[in-house]
């Protein structure tokens, strides 16, 4: 957010919070933002995140330098404002400085990892992207953004250790590791569950890769345990990974491990291929992780060996690859998420874990096991849960899933002060849910109410069905009374296509 005063040129360095980079703006002249000068806001923005923000000028003197910045260096901002970068940090030359680097190349830097000490002789990591400014086609400048993941990467190093040091507790051989899932965690009557208990057995037959994809709560984590202690391997060590936990290179050298001295300040340790080596590795969210990081995956998987980060020899593994994401499998393709030819190597053995609302059915049981499981862990006595509860629960989407519902339960309890569980308990998003157009839109659904398989406590679903057609019954009739009678303006404002409105008021008997 400097502008290029010196040479009269104007631009903006703007922060892209999502994505974590900055971006140029050229100013165009515009310099104001909603009539205000823009440059106070920026400043204050450039101050308030948290990365390391430093910009250079052609000449390499330092033009914008944040807090951040000098709280990672260990120096105070105005020893590095306005200074020749060279001079300031001794230690760096033309050729090291990636700064300068960029300057001389006018290309970016992503994404580097970099293990240095500091002023005040502490030992920090950094993550480095570092982008040349343009203004007007030229070249006026540099900036460098630093994200410190000195702690992250100390965390997941001792995670590493520790397994390492257990597995050697272990004379040598693979620690067995409590999972905290088995198969019979996974409850449900629907046959979608059923399949999914039968894919479960299946996979735990073969050493094949398992693709798991379902919905955020669906169970996916249930899923990966139980195949491993339905397997051979249950023996073996369990060991997961969220990939969208570690920034890149990281990632890298948690998976594979490091030699050391394969880059600054790095140990000899090993990765967590090489800890889960007899067992199962749980890869969560798969489609977190770098295209680049997925075709090393591919090769070890393939290959069966693995090579440590700065390492010459390679060493062979026999882990178990279990991939999950909450994508659908198109979603992640069709994104670039998920690499094809990784993607086919996954998809041996593949499962869809079904959304709630798809299997309603399920949650008649899913309430009483959640209930059963609050009490004996000491929280509620077995309530009684009345029908209307149940109803509310029929119609709810469940974005959240299961895992959704197991809090809902908690909190509804939790309210209650009788034994008897009832709609004034239940979040207002719930107890006043109305199943709408948006999710007819959104569903692609044939009802106007989503994916009807209403459930009763121990009673018939006709009811609940029967209810359901009549309030999509008024539903349409109130939108046609609305339109005048206009089937198309009808239509327009249910979010339907004019052949499907149709077709829902001959269903209802209203044509
Ligand atoms: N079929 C099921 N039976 C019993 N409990 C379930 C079932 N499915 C999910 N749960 C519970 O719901 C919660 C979420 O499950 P899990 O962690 O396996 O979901 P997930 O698919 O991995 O979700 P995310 O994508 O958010 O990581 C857990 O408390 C789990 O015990
Ligand atoms: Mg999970």
């Amino acid at each position: 957010m400097q502008d290029g005063r010196g040479d009269g040129e104007k631009f903006r360095l703007c922060y892209n919070l999502t994505r974590g980079v900055p971006v140029m703006v050229a100013l165009g002249g515009e310099n104001r933002w909603g009539g205000q000068e823009a440059e106070p806001f920026l400043k204050a923005i450039l101050e308030s995140v948290e990365e390391g923000i430093h910009a250079v000028d052609l000449r390499g003197i330092t033009v914008f330098y944040n807090q951040a910045a000098a709280r990672l260096e260990g120096v105070e901002q105005d020893e590095i404002l306005g200074q020749d970068l060279l001079q300031v940090f001794p230690s760096l030359s033309r050729e090291t400085s990636t700064l300068l680097r960029v300057l001389d190349t006018g290309q970016p830097i992503v994404d580097q990892q970099q293990t240095y000490t500091n002023f005040r002789g502490k030992q920090i990591t950094t993550i480095n992207t570092t982008l040349p400014i343009h203004s007007g086609g030229r070249l006026i400048g540099a900036v460098e953004v630093s994200k410190d993941i000195t702690h992250i990467k100390r965390l997941a190093e001792r995670v590493n250790d520790l397994e390492a040091r257990l597995r050697d507790a272990a004379g040598g051989r693979s620690r067995v590791p409590p999972t905290r899932y088995q198969l019979s965690d996974l409850k449900g009557e629907s046959r979608a569950i059923a399949e999914v208990r039968r894919f479960i057995l299946r996979a735990a037959e073969h050493e094949a890769p398992v693709f798991v994809s379902g919905e955020t709560g669906t169970g996916k984590e249930i899923v990966a345990q139980s195949i491993h202690q339905a397997s051979q391997r249950r023996e073996g060590p369990f060991i997961a990974q969220n990939c969208a936990a570690l920034p890149a290179t990281l990632l890298d050298s948690i998976l594979f491990g490091t030699v050391k001295g394969s880059f600054t300040g790095s140990e000899a340790r090993p990765g967590l291929f090489e800890l889960a080596d007899g067992g199962t590795l749980f890869l969560d969210e798969i489609t977190s992780m770098q295209l680049d990081l997925q075709a090393k995956l591919l090769r070890g998987l393939e290959e069966g060996r693995i090579r440590r980060l700065g390492a010459t020899r390679e060493r062979s593994v026999h882990v178990r690859v279990i991939a999950a994401t909450n994508l659908t499998p198109e979603e992640a393709l069709g994104r670039a998420l998920l690499r094809e030819d990784l993607f086919y190597r996954l998809n041996v053995l593949s499962i869809r874990l079904p959304p709630l609302r798809e299997r309603r059915e399920d949650i008649t049981l899913l309430v009483e096991h959640f209930a059963r499981e609050f009490e004996r862990k000491g929280g509620h006595r077995l309530p009684t849960i009345s029908p209307e509860v149940f109803h509310k629960f029929s119609l709810y989407p469940w974005p959240g899933n299961v895992r959704e519902l197991k809090h809902t339960l908690e909190g509804a309890l939790s309210l209650m002060d009788g034994d008897l569980l009832e709609v004034g308990h239940l979040p207002e998003r719930i107890r006043n849910y109305a199943p709408g157009v948006d999710e007819y839109r959104e569903s692609g659904s044939t009802s106007l109410v989503g994916h009807p398989s209403p459930i009763t406590p121990g009673g018939t679903r006709e009811p609940i069905r029967e209810a359901i057609r009549k309030l999509e019954g008024e539903f349409l009739r109130e939108a046609l009374a609305e339109s005048g009678g206009n089937l198309s303006e009808a239509a327009r404002r249910l979010g339907l296509p004019r052949q499907t409105l149709q077709y829902r008021l001959r269903k209802a008997g209203l044509k």
